[in-house]
Parts: structure tokens; sequence; C-alpha cells
């Protein structure tokens, strides 16, 4: 009997100090408020533009890090199963709130349904999943980044004292929303001019996945088709390097206008050449910090603060969203993509750019 009393006092005292230890713990989380929310992001790849890597990645990473909030970004690397598989796994570790940039809407469509089900709120990042089921969508513009294209290489154009220029036009994925909304964009500048006999409509083609090899191949064949291209619309920085490239072996660089977008190390270092017109500068830190005070909102099951509603045209319904404002770059003002800090002065400005930026006012 004693001995039972022992064991039992034994046993309580153990259960009590089991109990003061879970509470502990229990009660930090319930007064520090709810459980800190975890946000997993999938980036669609890193070749069809140096921006997802080096920008998206980076500000995304420090805007989640200044909230407190966990995080994972995943890059799936251009390959959709991937893509589907980092989802899952997202999903299975308990994040809150999934962000995706998609690969096509398809497979973007698949893996928001996916999340919605599970109870995750979901982000479309940059890319509208066309008939998906986002909560939100945060982007830029983008039908305003065509138009800033189109009035670029129309400014160039006339720079150069173009007559009637035969104008090529390389566009980004066909899988992709925003390259049908980038064309919108410019062919709503270009065609009165086609119409008007200003331009001649040169060769028109979709790169597949904004594959910049590809694009290569494209205009070496468009060229050979048309050898009086005078100038080029490139949809991003990557297509109007492909293209530069090419130009180059044919030494016609510089006397052939070509556009870009995303202000990358490349497209700038090419404009201060003189061989890319203008590129397209978007200012992907207010992206990610606008979706990571949307993504907080969700995980706290609370409504975000939106600018603008974009209509998804399958799904046939209003998307609640954030768009921010691109801004054209030309020589002139490239100082001003590295004064906001979206590239530094040491990675633009080696070699025989040093020269380069120093003419173009970049300190
Ligand atoms: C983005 C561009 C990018 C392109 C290729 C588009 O959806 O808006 O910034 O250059 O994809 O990655």
């Amino acid at each position: 009997m004693r001995k039972g009393l022992l064991s039992t006092v034994a046993a309580l005292s153990l259960a009590g100090s089991l109990t003061a230890c879970g509470s502990d713990s229990g009660g930090e989380s319930s007064g520090s408020g709810a459980k800190k929310p975890k946000i997993g992001v999938i980036l669609p790849d890193s070749k069809s533009s140096a921006r997802w890597e080096t920008a998206d990645r980076k500000y995304l990473g420090e805007a989640f890090k200044a909230a407190g909030v966990d995080y994972d970004i995943q890059n799936a690397q251009g390959d959709k199963q991937q893509f589907q598989t980092i989802a899952d796994q997202m999903i299975t570790s308990g994040v809150n709130v999934l962000v995706i940039v998609n690969l096509d809407s398809g497979t973007g469509k698949a893996v928001l349904d996916k999340a919605k089900s599970q109870g995750v709120a979901t982000i479309d990042y940059d890319r509208l999943t066309l008939g998906g089921s986002a909560q939100y969508y945060v982007s830029f513009d983008n039908t305003a980044v065509g138009k800033l294209q189109g009035e670029g290489l129309s400014k160039c154009l006339t720079d150069m004292k173009a007559q009637k220029p035969i104008v090529a036009t390389l566009n980004g994925s066909p899988t992709d929303n925003n390259a049908t909304l980038f064309a919108q964009g410019y062919n709503g500048v270009l065609d009165p001019k086609y119409k008007a006999g200003e331009y001649v409509k040169g060769p028109d083609q979709s790169v597949p996945d904004w594959d910049n090899a590809q694009a290569g191949t494209i205009f070496e064949q468009m060229l050979t088709s048309q050898p009086k291209i005078g100038g080029v619309l490139a949809a991003n920085d990557g297509l109007g390097n492909a293209v530069i490239a090419v130009l180059r072996k044919e030494r016609r660089n510089g006397q052939v206008p070509v556009t870009g977008q995303d202000a990358t190390v490349q497209g700038l270092q090419n404009i201060l050449a003189g061989d890319q017109c203008m590129t397209v500068y978007k200012a992907v830190k207010k992206e990610a910090d606008a979706t990571a005070r949307l993504a907080i909102s969700l995980a706290k099951g609370e409504k975000g603060t939106t600018n603008a509603t974009v209509e998804d045209p399958e799904g046939k319904r209003e998307v609640p969203s954030v768009l921010e404002t691109p801004v054209a770059i030309y020589k002139e003002n490239v100082k001003d993509v590295v004064d906001d800090g979206f590239v530094t002065k040491e990675e633009l400005c080696t070699g025989k750019y040093a020269a380069l930026c120093t003419e173009a006012g970049i300190e």
C-alpha cells in the first residue's frame, strides 16, 4: 500500500511536470497570438529571365523576413512535374499560403485547386493563372509594359531616322498570359503605324517558354527570310540579347533598335553599349512587398488591400489584384535603376562598361 502511494505520488508529480512543460510552450505560443504563418513560393525557372533568382527570390525573402514569418522559396526550373511536386511538399509541410508563378495555366490551376481543397490560401504572383482559383493576383500593369515597349521602339526608330522600317516581333511564351498582355500593349502602338504605312510589319513569332536559345534560332530564320529587318520588338531582355547576338555576327548591332524588359544587368549593359534601345524596369521590390502583405493578411484570415481587379477571361471572374507601374529605361536613365538599388554599380559597370557607366552618369 505504501509502495503504491509512493508510486502514485511519483506518477502524479511526473504527470504534473509533463503538463507544466507542455503548457509552458503552449502558453508561449498562445501568449504571442496565433502560430507563426508559413508562406511557400514557387518560382518558374532561372533561364527565361535573370529576374526570378536575382530579384524576386531576394526581395520576397527580405519582405517575409521583415514581417517575421516563416517561408520557403523554391524554383521549379521550368519543369511542370517538379512544380507540382514542390507544391505537394509545401502543402504537406503546412504552409498557410502558397504563392505561385505558373509555368502554364493548366498546371498552375491544378496546383491552386489542390491547395484550396487543403485549406491553403493562394496568390498568383506576376502571372495570372487563367481559369485558376487564386484569391489574389499581384503583378505589374502588363499591358502598360507592352505599351512602353511599343513606344520605346518607335522612339528609337525616330531617333535613327529610319525610313519605313520593317519591324520584327518576338513575343513571349504563348502559355504565359503576360505575353498576351505585353503583345496587346505593343501591338496597340505598332498596328496603327503599319496601317498608316509608317512601318512595315515583318515576321512575328512567339518564343516557346521564353527560351532564349530558341529565340536566337528564330531570329536567324527571320533575318534569312527578311534580311532588311530594321527594328525588333523583343518581349524581354533575354530575347533581346539573343537577337543582339545574331545582329553582332552580322555586324549590324547598334543599327537595328531592339527592345527588352526586366532591366537585367545584361539588358542594361546592352543599352549602355548602344546595342539595345530600351528596357522596361519593373520594381520587383514593390511587387514582393505587396505579396508579403497580402500573404500575411491571408494567413491571419484577414482581407488584404488591393488597388485593382483583373478579369480572368477563362474563369470569367474578377480577381482582386495589386498592380504596380512599370518604367521605360533608355541610356539616359539607366542610372535610375542603379539608384533604386535594383542592380549595383559593381555588377553593371565591369570591364568595358566602366567607361560607358561614367558617360551615363553612373557614379
Ligand atoms: C514576366 C517577365 C519575364 C518573363 C520570362 C513574364 O511573365 O512578367 O518579367 O521576363 O515572364 O520569365
